[in-house]
């Protein structure tokens, strides 16, 4: 009997871009969904773009215009980025809907109702400077527990605990680095303790992987704290019923935003939300990242047992992507953005790979850039996209486009990839994507083995028939292949289907044999990944220069500010426009450039600047850079040097020389 499944994935933050690391969740999940549909089960996936919260109303008031318009603008932007990578969502909402205000105000009734809301005057984080409250990721401090610095105010990078913001040491406001101030002010907390023995229970029986398992006995053991539910205005959220400036803090809409998706879904497409999301005829997933498990295992299934609502059969939670073995960085260029991915490289690759990399663990993966170039040319392309190109053009070439009959050894090759049904099922099913990807390439080096013994690019000229029977047995085996990639593929599938012209391929068909059948045209499945390309990308993250969910904003502040000076001080250096009209290396220098610089009206300086590493002279040549003209010269071992590059950055290949406008005038003071 088919399955009937809800599926989904966290909601991404509506103040920034979707980026490579949010892709493993989003390409894991549906791969997943794509799995379920193959196999003939009724899937649905749901998902919303996160919009309340305090990150989405400074980013507006950043960029002048209401968080409506923001959210609006970031889900066009994130929409776009998944259909990019062919994320197939039944619906993605927004939480800022009419249908989780409801659901919202409903659960928290619920809460009232079970007394398990209570209200309690805290003293919180407030930055008079900034005129706000400052929610746990707008300070950043020293870690209560483990000591590690700038950690945010909710939970600490370095040993995973999680703390009150009031808890750090030496807290500062992560907007101006002034103290925050300590407001006295009323909350509204949900009594987590209240559901322990439930939630401890659920856990038992097995709503989380068992990898996840310690984690949650850590936090049953450390007790559950009360929930603070209550933002005080300005706040972008809904308002709390019976206050008038008083809002639901981000987190407790957020995951009810799953439900509001759903409930949207039902009502354009006729469908019975009850049903669907609450029934037991349903199963439901949460896709979610090892970040907000806190969230996901213990407020949110308290929140629907309050509510007497089901809650999801299991969470499926992963680990982070790291890139060349590290955080992800934007100085490193490694930051990537979903749509500049695109506009260098097949979404397809990205798919297969971390389809290679992903397993049910909560390990994090990592994507190295080699092993990503080498591990996609050497088997997607290699040996999957191969077995294709090197059997299919060649029936439909000379041999009429005309499946004949397999033999005795081509049936034997076509039946033991049959075999592997089930196992990768098994895989797919338990998300040990990685184990099935390994069984695929590996089944697929057997058919390229076959192919090469039986060498079909001779039988053609000797024997065509029996080269049509080799052929026939390889594109069997390319069938079969095609239909366990398929969930990871599906561009590459759809090419494979079109030219085998034998409809959409769906699980069972594995065990179907296809002979005397005419194909279609081949057309070229996916091409070997340019290493340029990948540089290229990189290159371009590197550039970009907006910052992305405050995830960089820490690292500006790791050098202290120097003492005072005044503003009569500072208008003494003289900035100017200046134009590189030389640019050398410098002959047993480490890390200097020699430059010459033109000031406008004949005036030339020669300046070395130690930044070898990051630029290559070519890179600076005829650029317009910025200059302190009237710098003393100083005599340095490699001549004088008459002035200075302005740049930023912390040294080494992360120094970024301050670009000026390609309009400006060299001479032209710098404001
Ligand atoms: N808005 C919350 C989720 C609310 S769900 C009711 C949130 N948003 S997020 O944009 O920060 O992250 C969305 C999902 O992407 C989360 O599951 C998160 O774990 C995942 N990832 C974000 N960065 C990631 C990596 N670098 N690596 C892997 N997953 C990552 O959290
Ligand atoms: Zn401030």
């Amino acid at each position: 009997m088919a399955r009937k499944i809800v599926v989904t994935s966290a909601l991404p933050y509506a103040n920034g871009p979707i980026h490579i690391g949010h892709l493993v969740e989003y390409l894991q999940t549906d791969m997943w969904v794509r799995f379920q549909r193959l196999c003939g089960n009724e899937c649905l996936y749901f998902c919303a773009d996160d919009t309340h919260g305090t990150p989405v109303m400074i980013r507006a008031r950043d960029e002048g215009v209401t968080p409506e318009k923001l959210i609006e603008r970031v889900h066009a932007e994130h929409l776009r980025d998944f259909d990019g990578f062919e994320v197939l969502f039944d619906n993605y909402y927004t939480t800022h809907s009419e249908e989780n205000r409801i659901f919202s105000e409903q659960l928290y009734n619920s809460a009232v109702k079970n007394d398990s809301i209570v209200q309690k005057e805290i003293e919180q984080a407030y930055c008079d400077k900034c005129d706000m409250w400052l929610p746990d990721r707008y300070i950043l401090g020293a870690c209560p527990r483990c000591k590690a610095e700038d950690q945010y105010g909710d939970s600490c990078d370095s040993c995973g605990g999680t703390h009150q913001p009031t808890e750090l040491i030496n807290p500062a406001c992560r907007e101006c680095g002034s103290v925050p101030i300590r407001r006295k002010s009323t909350h509204y907390f949900f009594k987590l303790e209240d559901y322990g023995d439930r939630l401890k229970e659920l856990v038992e029986d097995g709503y989380v992987q068992v990898s996840v398992l310690n984690k949650l006995d850590e936090w049953f053991k450390t007790g559950l704290k009360d929930w603070d539910i209550s933002r005080d205005g300005p706040y972008f959220g809904f308002k709390i019923p019976g206050e008038d400036n008083k809002f639901f803090y981000v987190w407790l809409d957020a995951p009810i935003g799953y439900m509001a998706s759903c409930k949207n879904y039902c009502d354009k497409n006729g469908r019975d939300f009850e049903e669907l999301w609450n029934s037991k005829d349903w199963e439901l997933y949460h896709f979610i990242g090892k970040d907000i498990m806190y969230f996901h295992a213990l407020f949110w299934p308290a929140m629907l047992i309050s509510g007497h609502m089901k809650v999801a059969n299991k969470l499926f939670v992963h680990g982070f992507l790291t890139v060349n073995g590290q955080k992800m960085s934007k100085s490193k260029g490694t930051f990537i953005k979903a749509e500049t991915y695109l506009n260098h490289l097949d979404p397809e690759y990205l798919r297969y790979y971390y389809a290679c990399k992903l397993s049910s663990g909560i390990d994090d993966i990592d994507l190295s850039m080699e092993d990503f170039t080498a591990r996609v040319n050497s088997d997607l392309v290699g040996k999957l996209a191969n077995l294709a190109s090197r059997s299919g053009p060649m029936l439909t070439k000379k041999l009429g486009g005309r499946l004949g009959t397999l033999d005795d050894e081509g049936r034997a090759l076509v039946e033991k990839l049959q075999d592997a049904k089930t196992e990768i099922a098994v895989d797919f099913e338990g998300l040990n994507y990685s184990a099935a990807m390994r069984k695929v390439a590996s089944l697929a080096d057997d058919c390229n083995r076959y192919f090469d013994q039986n060498e079909p690019w001779k039988l053609i000229k000797e024997d065509p028939e029996k080269a049509r029977v080799v052929l026939t047995a390889t594109i069997n085996a390319v069938k079969v292949l095609t239909i366990y990639l398929k969930p990871v593929v599906p561009g590459f599938a759809r090419k494979i289907e079109a030219f085998l012209n034998a409809g959409e391929l769906t699980y069972s068909d594995v065990n179907s044999f296809l002979e005397d059948h005419e194909i279609n045209k081949f057309q070229r499945l996916v091409e070997r990944i340019d290493k340029k390309k990948v540089e290229a990308m990189i290159e371009e993250s590197k550039q970009e220069q907006a910052p992305a969910a405050g995830e960089e904003v820490k690292a500006e502040l790791d050098e202290p500010i120097e003492p005072e000076c005044t503003i009569e001080d500072f208008m003494k250096v003289d900035l100017r426009v200046a134009k590189v009209v030389v640019a050398e290396a410098v002959e047993g220098a480490n890390k200097l450039l020699h430059l010459e610089l033109d000031l406008g009206c004949g005036i030339r300086k020669n300046v070395f600047a130690g930044i070898s590493k990051a630029y290559k002279p070519e890179d600076l040549l005829g650029r317009n850079v910025v200059c302190v003209a009237n710098l003393k010269p100083r005599k340095m071992k490699f001549g004088v040097s008459e002035g200075m590059v302005c740049a930023a950055g912390p040294g080494g290949v992360d120094v970024f020389v301050l670009g000026v406008d390609d309009g400006a005038v060299p001479g032209q003071r710098v404001h």
